[in-house]
């Protein structure tokens, strides 16, 4: 599959790693330029290239976000219409500076990336686990052993598409509801943020919080 990945720090390289070892053809994108990425794309192999945001999503099949949430609104529009878009972001003010509405609970982050890119179909994973976590501790095994990876999404077509993703990578995914409710149970403060739940303890946490 082609992927797209806007970001390439901790989160967005090491998915980059595990994907392109996956067998997935990879597009990575900075801010400050491919000519930036020619590390990472060397070990990434001929398959994977150093894009523009832009480009970046336009090449996925699936695009992957991984940039520090305050820049969502610097995010191609245009080239995400139609796509699956898995928001690994999170708010965190002091690095982002503040949001009203999220200090105040009126919004999900992911909402507001939603908002922005009208059109893409959003989907909230990877955000709760450590990037050295996403790193080490896929699992080739069964739910009571796998790290269970919360997923939220409006458009349930993405989801099916980021749970591949996710499966792929030796995770379990677990469907934590939309944007709404399932981003807060998601978000720093949220019960499955920073849990490091297997997918059946992940499963019982959210059955206790719904
Ligand atoms: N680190 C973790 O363990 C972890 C785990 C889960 C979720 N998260 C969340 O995931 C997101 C990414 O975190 P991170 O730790 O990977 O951040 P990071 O290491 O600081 O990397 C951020 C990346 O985003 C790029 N970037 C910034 N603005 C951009 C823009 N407008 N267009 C394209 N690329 C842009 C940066 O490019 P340059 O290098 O060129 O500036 C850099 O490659 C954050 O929201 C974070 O809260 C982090």
């Amino acid at each position: 599959m082609h992927i797209g990945i806007i970001g390439a720090g901790s989160v967005g390289a090491t998915l980059a790693r595990r994907l392109a070892a996956a067998g997935h053809e990879i597009a990575i994108a900075n801010a400050s330029g491919p000519q930036n990425l020619r590390d990472l794309v060397g070990e990434l192999g001929h398959r994977s290239h150093a894009v523009s945001p832009s480009e970046a999503a336009r090449f996925g099949d699936v695009v992957i976000v991984a940039v520090p949430f305050g820049r969502y609104d610097e995010l191609p529009t245009a080239e995400l219409k139609g796509k699956p878009v898995m928001d690994t972001g999170n708010y965190t003010p002091e690095r982002d500076g503040e949001y009203p509405d999220l200090e105040q609970d009126r919004v999900t982050s992911s909402e507001l990336v939603q908002q922005h890119l009208r059109g893409a179909n959003v989907v909230k994973a990877f955000n709760t686990l450590h990037a050295e976590h996403m790193r080490d501790h896929a699992r080739q095994s069964s739910a009571q052993e796998r790290y269970g990876i919360p997923m939220s999404g409006d458009d349930p077509k993405a989801k099916r598409a980021v749970a591949d993703l996710i499966e792929e990578l030796g995770f379990q995914p677990v469907d934590a509801g939309d944007l709404a409710a399932g981003g807060r149970k998601q978000q720093p403060g949220g019960i499955t943020y920073d849990a490091d739940f297997t997918a059946d303890e992940l499963v019982e946490a959210l059955r206790q919080d719904s």
